[in-house]
């Protein structure tokens, strides 16, 4: 794409100005059509300086999705190398599912701008405003059935890792997948299995980062958080779906390898309400106890008088008996 073409001779000479007319004999295309070029990329978002005289200067990419961006940050081997970008789409789960029901290679990656019907998990509706990465992985990895639950478990650490690594930002995960700062929610995960594990062992991976909005946009019932406003400041939507899947990727390749324990230690170390006393709420049940781990396949242990009893993550809620989650 010519667009894509003229980046690249920006890009290439990082901080420089680049003749209007370098662009054209090297692209061979007239400097109006170089010009016609750089008013669509500035209308992407990319603040490029042009000197009538001079040329054209690269200043900033957009913070918003942008293919070319996001593919620039990549650096993964199968994890979002084929992306699959939107405007706006009801779920990028259910695009991933269509998608990989037309046969998606792995590693597919559904990204939308906004959702118009984001789920959650529990049925729950997840509101998706414009500025959040809402993102679903199209995974058909070389594990068990037993073992696919410890996707979601992997997934969860990757996004905390990436906030760890690009912004000092702690982060805890309240099982199973609920990644929390100071007691409110910032982002979460929905894995979905695409017909029979079985035959087809395919899994959709939503992950969704409350990202550059006010917490106002959000109607949601229990208290949420965005980076936006942890930070101060709005991120690179790019820079970061591409680190997640990045650390994403590290995590299966461990999980390939029969490294559960590796993944278990890194998620155990930011679990929220580890060895405390908690109440699991199954239906109209309430279950007292303490809470002492996960289980090789990702379940909770909960310690009740001197039995262990593990559940799974379809079935219960978590809550804390001091009231914090
Ligand atoms: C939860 O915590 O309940 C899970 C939320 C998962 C939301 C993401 S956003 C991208 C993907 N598409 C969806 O419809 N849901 C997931």
């Amino acid at each position: 794409m010519l667009r894509h073409d003229i980046l690249y001779l920006l890009t290439a000479q990082p901080d420089e100005i680049v003749s209007g007319q370098k662009i054209s004999n090297q692209l061979n295309v007239t400097r109006a059509a170089v010009w016609k070029q750089i008013k669509i990329l500035r209308e992407e978002g990319f603040d490029i300086e042009a000197q009538t005289k001079n040329g054209y200067r690269l200043l900033s990419t957009p913070l918003a999705l942008n293919e070319w961006v996001f593919k620039q940050a990549l650096s993964t081997q199968a994890l979002g190398r084929v992306v699959d970008f939107s405007d706006e789409l009801s779920s990028t789960n259910d695009r991933a599912k269509e998608l990989a029901r037309q046969g998606a290679i792995h590693g597919l990656t559904v990204l939308a701008c906004r959702q118009q019907a984001g789920r959650g998990r529990l049925q729950r509706q997840w509101e998706s405003p414009a500025g959040g990465l809402w993102m679903s992985v199209v995974l058909r990895p070389n594990l068990s059935l037993a073992d696919a639950s410890k996707i979601t478990l992997a997934a969860s650490v990757a996004i905390v890792d990436t906030l760890q690594e690009l912004f000092e930002l702690p982060i805890g995960i309240k099982w199973p997948n609920d990644l929390v700062h100071k007691g409110q929610k910032l982002a979460g995960i929905l894995g979905e299995v695409v017909g029979e594990w079985n035959t087809v062992q395919t899994l959709i991976l939503g992950m969704g980062v409350n990202v550059n909005f006010p917490r106002e946009q959000l109607n949601n019932t229990f208290p949420a958080t965005t980076l936006q406003e942890i930070l101060g400041f709005d991120i690179d939507l790019n820079l970061l779906a591409a680190k997640i899947l990045e650390n994403l990727e590290k995590e299966l390749i461990c999980l390939e390898e029969k490294k559960f324990d590796e993944l278990k230690s890194k998620w155990t170390k930011r679990a929220i309400g580890l060895g405390e006393g908690v109440r699991i709420l199954r239906g109209e049940d309430v279950i007292e106890g303490t809470f002492k781990g996960i289980s090789i396949d990702g379940a909770l242990i909960l310690e009740t008088g001197n039995k262990e009893i593990t559940f799974s993550a379809g079935e219960v809620k978590l809550r804390s008996k001091k009231g914090y989650f």
